[in-house]
Formats: structure tokens, sequence, C-alpha cells
């Protein structure tokens, strides 16, 4: 191994700035994320979600304090993870420039478990809202499953250098 260089420690926006260029290079499948206040859907994009544990089946969102879904998801009890198809993107532009209840003017949403699920999505998550975590200026909600269900042949949506992109056709990289 060659030694390492000392380098100056860039400065904090430096940090955020390579932070944000690194990070528009890791492709991620693009979520709606929904839950229902006072009988008024509401939800956000989101590509911070992870698989959390097998047992109990759970997952996690990573969603920011100043997003409008916060509050919301800081008091339901149960939230939806939508997980959109290359079918949905036109979910995800209304969404991307919708607010509040107009985000649902497109698709085709319905009520599950008293949540706004997208019928249409690859697959939804119903989760009880189990923990949550506060970092920075995002909070990691915990959900586990209460019920979930998923189409075949599903092609994810994927955002990638702030562009959606179908990785479905996409060849296996050569060994
Ligand atoms: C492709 C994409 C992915 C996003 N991922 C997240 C995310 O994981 N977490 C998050 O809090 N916001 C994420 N956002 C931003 C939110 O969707 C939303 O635009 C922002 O929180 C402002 O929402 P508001 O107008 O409802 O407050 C993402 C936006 C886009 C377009």
């Amino acid at each position: 191994m060659t030694p390492s260089v000392t380098e100056p420690a860039p400065t904090h926006s430096a940090l955020l700035e390579t932070y944000r260029a690194a990070m528009r290079h890791v492709a991620g499948t693009v979520y709606a994320v929904t839950t229902a206040q006072g009988g008024e859907p509401c939800g956000i994009l989101a590509t911070a979600v992870s698989s959390l544990s097998f047992d109990p089946p759970s997952l996690l969102v990573c969603i920011n304090q100043a997003a409008s879904l916060h509050g919301p998801l800081a008091s339901a009890e149960t939230f939806c993870v939508n997980v959109l198809g290359l079918g949905n993107r036109d979910v995800a532009e209304q969404f991307a420039q919708g607010r509040g209840e107009e985000r649902f003017g497109v698709g085709e949403w319905e009520q599950w478990h008293g949540l706004p699920v997208l019928a249409t999505a690859q697959s939804s998550f119903v989760c009880r809202r189990a923990h949550r975590h506060d970092f920075g200026t995002h909070t990691i909600f915990i959900g586990e499953l209460l019920a979930a269900r998923h189409r075949p042949h599903a092609a994810p949506l994927t955002y990638y250098d702030r562009n959606y992109i179908d990785i479905s056709h996409a060849p296996a990289c050569p060994a």
C-alpha cells in the first residue's frame, strides 16, 4: 500500500459539496412514502429507504425534518412505503411538482389499512411506526411490517444523477 498523503481537512462547505456530488452518483430506487393525518393523505418522494431486519420484517426511511411529511409521520401510528416502478413516473413527477393533497391527483390511489396506497406500485409495505432516531437534518423512522403486496415482473424507477433511469434491461457487468 502506498503511504497516505496528509491533506488539509476540507472546509465544511467543501465537504458538503463533495458529499452531494458523490451521492448524485449513487443510483436509488424511488419510493413514495405516505401516511394520513386527519383523513388527509400526505407523502413525499424518497430514495433514503432500506430494508432493516427479516424478523421482525421491518424497513427504515430517512425523512428531512423540514419536509411536510415529517410532522405527520412523527405522530402517525402507521405509514406506507410504495416502491415506484417505471410505470409510476407520472406519480413521481406529480409528487415533485405538487403540494399536499394535490400530490395524490395523479395515479390510482386507494385506502389500505387506512393509508394512501398506490394500486399500481411495484410493491407496497404498510408499516407500524416502531421507532425513530433523529440525526442531523433527518429522522430515521423504523416501521414494522403489517402488510405487503407486490406485482410480478416489475421494473424499478431509479434515480441517478438527477434523472430517472431504466435499469430493467441493463446487461449484467462482464466479470
Ligand atoms: C428522487 C428524490 C428522492 C428524494 N429522497 C428523499 C429522501 O430520501 N428523504 C427526504 O426527506 N426527502 C427526499 N426527497 C425530497 C422530498 O421528496 C421533498 O421534495 C422534500 O422533502 C420537500 O417536500 P415538501 O414540499 O413536502 O416539504 C427526494 C426528492 C426526490 C426528487
